[in-house]
């Protein structure tokens, strides 16, 4: 008898673990940008299915705003609505009929203006009651027209300002700058933007209610969600919001310096809330349910340029010369995708080449980091770089973290940066497929 009570309570936690288990969503981004890539990198409709069956999520990004009526429009007509790309997504489903499938609007893919303000009219369009409206009955019927089961909103709020170096010297002046000036002000009405944005959540739901249509949200890169969203008040509108928790180094914002671009723990002399856990406790101690929370893993990695001034360690941070080369296939300066990173990692000519020029490979056995590959530059200063990146093993790290904490799934941003066509010498997908298996 005494020994009933726990053995039930075993059971039942079992149940409720192997329920949680087959409730875990992976998010899946496809980023119809990736259509125009050459050769290997070009990423068709066929390629998406060896990933569906992973999936329960499909993203469709990217959509635009209109900045002068507010509607929701598709960013790429041509290709979108009259190569008919949107409606052979859709169509996926009748292959994989568990699948959702959602359209993204923004993403920092729709930058039709120019300058610092390009995507002031997401701030805009906030503002107003009329605006909203428009943009909830055009997303209405956009998304209703294509067969899309909801809405993603990756939304192009201003980020965070990156971190400046300094020398001693000026980081003294730069604190009694601070005490006197204070530092310029991002957006003076974030807190009026804050509360406007549960609005259009609030709204948009409850046109698509009746319809069954989801709303989501992805947090992008380095948008501070303490500024810009409320947790408790938009969690009941929301299917899951994605915590785009990566990028906080990239050769863009930190040009002179490169670091772990996604880790999952806050780091020794680094901001404490640019890594993953401070993100994830944001959104959890401020009223999200742990299940509608889901980690994105980028599948690319940072590439910086090294130079003779680096340290010949590659330990980060460190000084290095702005963005490394583009990648043949990707061919995105400051950016490799996964195939690209292997693809150095395995190449022959590495091996035959002088050990203190090889391509190394540090992994991160304290699995709060990330790992990362790096190559000294040759006598003449050329060919040196350093790669922050996601590989099976981190996404393992990551997505088990996701299991632990109770939290909702993973997504995998995107699934064109992955190794969609199986280069690594391992199956289809390895990130997306490694991760999952850690769930
Ligand atoms: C995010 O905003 C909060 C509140 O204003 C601020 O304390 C924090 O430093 C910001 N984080 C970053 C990375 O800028």
């Amino acid at each position: 008898m005494g020994s009933f009570k726990p053995l039930l309570f075993f059971a039942v936690a079992t149940l409720f673990a192997a329920y949680c288990k087959a409730e875990s969503k992976v998010v899946c981004y496809y980023d119809s940008k990736s259509h125009f890539r050459q050769g290997q990198a070009k990423f068709e409709i066929t390629d998406l299915e060896p990933a569906l069956q992973y999936c329960t999520h499909l993203i469709y990004g990217y959509a635009a705003i209109d900045e002068e009526t507010y509607k929701l429009t598709p960013l790429n007509e041509q290709f979108d609505v009259i190569k008919d790309n949107y409606r052979k997504v859709t169509d996926l489903k009748k292959r994989f009929p568990k699948l959702k499938v959602l359209l993204s609007v923004g993403g920092n893919a729709d930058v039709s203006g120019q300058d610092e303000e390009k995507n002031i009219k997401y701030r805009n369009l906030l503002e107003t009651t009329t605006r909203r409206l428009a943009f909830v009955n055009s997303a209405y019927t956009l998304v209703k027209a294509y067969g899309f089961d909801g809405l993603d909103l990756a939304w192009e709020f201003p980020e965070n300002k990156p971190k400046k170096i300094r020398s001693k010297l000026g980081s003294i002046w730069h604190s009694v700058k601070k005490t006197v000036a204070g530092d310029k002000v991002l957006d003076e009405n974030a807190a009026e933007h804050r509360e406007q944005f549960v609005s259009l959540v609030r709204e948009l739901r409850g046109a698509f209610k009746a319809e069954n249509l989801l709303v989501t949200l992805t947090v992008l890169p380095n948008v501070n969600s303490t500024v810009y969203y409320d947790p408790r008040a938009l969690s009941p509108n929301l299917e899951f919001v994605v915590l785009e928790a990566f990028d906080f180094y990239t050769p863009a914002r930190n040009p002179k310096e490169a670091d772990y671009p996604s880790p999952l723990y806050e780091l020794v002399d680094r901001r404490n809330d640019e890594n993953i856990d401070a993100q994830v406790k944001y959104w959890m101690s401020n009223g999200a349910p742990s299940a509608k929370i889901v980690l994105g893993l980028p599948t690319f990695g940072r590439a910086w340029a090294m130079d003779d001034e680096s340290d010949i360690n590659g330990t980060p941070p460190l000084h290095i010369s702005g963005p490394a080369e583009a990648g043949p296939l990707t061919k995105d300066a400051g950016l490799l995708s996964y195939p690209e990173i292997c693809t150095l990692l395995n190449d022959p000519q590495n091996a035959k080449t002088q050990k203190a020029f090889q391509v190394k490979r540090v992994p991160d056995p304290s699995k709060r980091k990330g790992s990362y590959i790096f190559r000294l530059p040759d006598e003449n200063n050329n060919g040196g770089f350093w790669v922050g990146y996601e590989d099976t093993d981190t996404a393992g790290y990551k997505a088990s973290y996701v299991k632990a904490k109770g939290l909702g799934g993973i997504a995998i941003v995107d699934l064109s940066l992955d190794d969609f066509k199986g280069t690594c010498g391992r199956d289809k997908y390895d990130i997306l497929r490694t991760a999952k298996t850690h769930l």
